[in-house]
């Protein structure tokens, strides 16, 4: 099956029997590794209750077009730019004639209206309903606009006929919806990417810290997500806007930081360390304000753990991905960076010119070979590197491609 990771699904819900497979349906696509927002119209809720269809979405569920409190949030126009693919299962005849004459007094509607994704139906009615000369005029004006039709199933209704109208299993459905999406290279996998500095303090106002913007790593985890991996970002302090579709931690400290992989990386498939991690914090931490009493003042400083090298050293490994930042001997500091801290590729580049910058060069090292990246904007050479990462790992597993 092709995956349905990261994509927004909105699933809409109208008034038929079928509405109860909904619940499972929403699971399902949870389950998939899609968010789901549901919007109901006001028969469907005869048949399901919104609280399950938000206790198995993990989101609130949509109801009117005239609710002031949801137009605040996530109004119609939001919902519709929001969706990657809208699914209405069951489509009653009714709202098949709704959507074939572009008729907007609903909520449900009105998104479907302003929507610019694709947009698919689960028709499910009684079988002669379906077989009416209306119902399959408006079928034929609907997929004459490229709305996609899921069935419907032939068999047992419950109204006791027998006949083309059951809705599709939601199963099935979930196959149809993934097979309307492009899978990417990373789809399924587990990524967790450090970025940005760490701040290591000094005393309650000051601290140690360096210059790394979060950009490269930040640029790597939209990509990731863009190629449909389920990501972790554990950032340090910086000024970027927390990418969408991705799961974010904010750390400080380099200890912080160690912590926060060491939790993220119990069950990932491939670690990134991007980030510029303080090697030394101050011994101690002054619990005050240091004064400016003398004219010297002497910081010691301790080593911080090396949080690849222990992230490295675990059982169960993930694929082990670096950055080395230097000033001179770039590559050859880099393979020793490699072979020291045990990873599987290390991209070493130009410290001076990489911090804070929007672009990047690298070198790419492995164990037998190296290769230059770039010079590019961040997220162009990001999509370099997560392509040869994505095409190490299926040379490593060649049975799951
Ligand atoms: O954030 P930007 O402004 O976009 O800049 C990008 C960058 C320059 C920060 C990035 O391209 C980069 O080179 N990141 C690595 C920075 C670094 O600390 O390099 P290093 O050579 O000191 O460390 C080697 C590797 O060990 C890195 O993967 C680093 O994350 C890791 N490390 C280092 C120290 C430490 N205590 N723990 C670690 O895990």
């Amino acid at each position: 099956m092709k995956s349905l990771s990261n994509k927004r699904i909105l699933l809409g819900i109208t008034g038929g029997i079928a509405a109860y497979k909904c619940a499972e349906l929403a699971r399902l696509f949870v389950k998939a590794g899609a968010e789901v927002s549901v919007v109901m119209t006001r028969a469907a809720q005869e048949f399901v209750t919104p609280l399950t269809l938000q206790a198995l979405s993990g989101r609130r569920v949509y109801l009117d077009l005239l609710d002031a409190e949801a137009e605040g949030a996530m109004g119609h126009i939001e919902l519709a730019r929001w969706a990657d693919l809208v699914l209405i299962a069951p489509a009653t005849a009714d709202f098949i004639a709704k959507l074939a004459h572009g008729q907007a007094d609903d909520l449900l509607s009105t998104v479907v209206l302003a929507c610019s994704a694709p947009i698919a139906v689960a028709p499910a009615m009684n079988q002669a309903m379906w077989a009416d000369l209306g119902t399959q005029a408006n079928l034929s004006l609907i997929t004459e606009r490229k709305i996609s039709v899921f069935g419907p199933g032939i068999g047992d209704q419950a109204c006791g006929d027998v006949g083309p109208g059951r809705m599709l299993e939601p199963e099935q459905l979930l196959h149809s919806c993934a097979d309307l999406f492009e899978t990417g290279s990373l789809a399924g996998l587990k990524i967790v990417i450090n970025g940005g500095p760490t701040r290591e303090a000094i005393d309650p106002v000051r601290f140690i810290s360096n210059h790394s913007s979060g950009k490269m790593a930040y640029a790597l985890a939209n990509e990731a997500v863009a190629e449909g991996a389920r990501v972790t970002l554990i950032s340090g302090p910086v000024s970027l806007p927390v990418p969408e579709r991705l799961q974010s931690v904010d750390v400080e400290s380099a200890e912080e930081m160690l912590q926060a992989c060491l939790l993220a990386c119990t069950d990932c498939d491939v670690f990134i360390g991007v980030a510029a991690i303080a090697d030394y914090r101050p011994d101690e931490v002054a619990a005050e304000k240091i004064k400016k009493l003398s004219d010297q003042v002497q910081i010691s400083l301790v080593k911080n753990p090396d949080v690849i090298s222990e992230i490295a050293s675990q059982e169960n490994r993930p694929f082990m991905v670096g950055f080395a930042a230097e000033t001179t001997a770039i590559a050859e500091h880099g393979r020793q960076k490699l072979v020291k801290k045990k990873l599987d590729l290390l991209f070493a580049n130009n410290a001076v010119e990489t911090f804070n910058s929007d672009s990047i060069a690298v070198t790419a090292i492995q164990a037998n070979s190296q290769q230059d990246l770039g010079p590019g904007n961040k997220s162009a050479v990001a999509r370099q590197m997560l392509r040869l990462i994505a095409d190490q790992l299926s040379k490593n597993n060649p049975a799951e491609e």
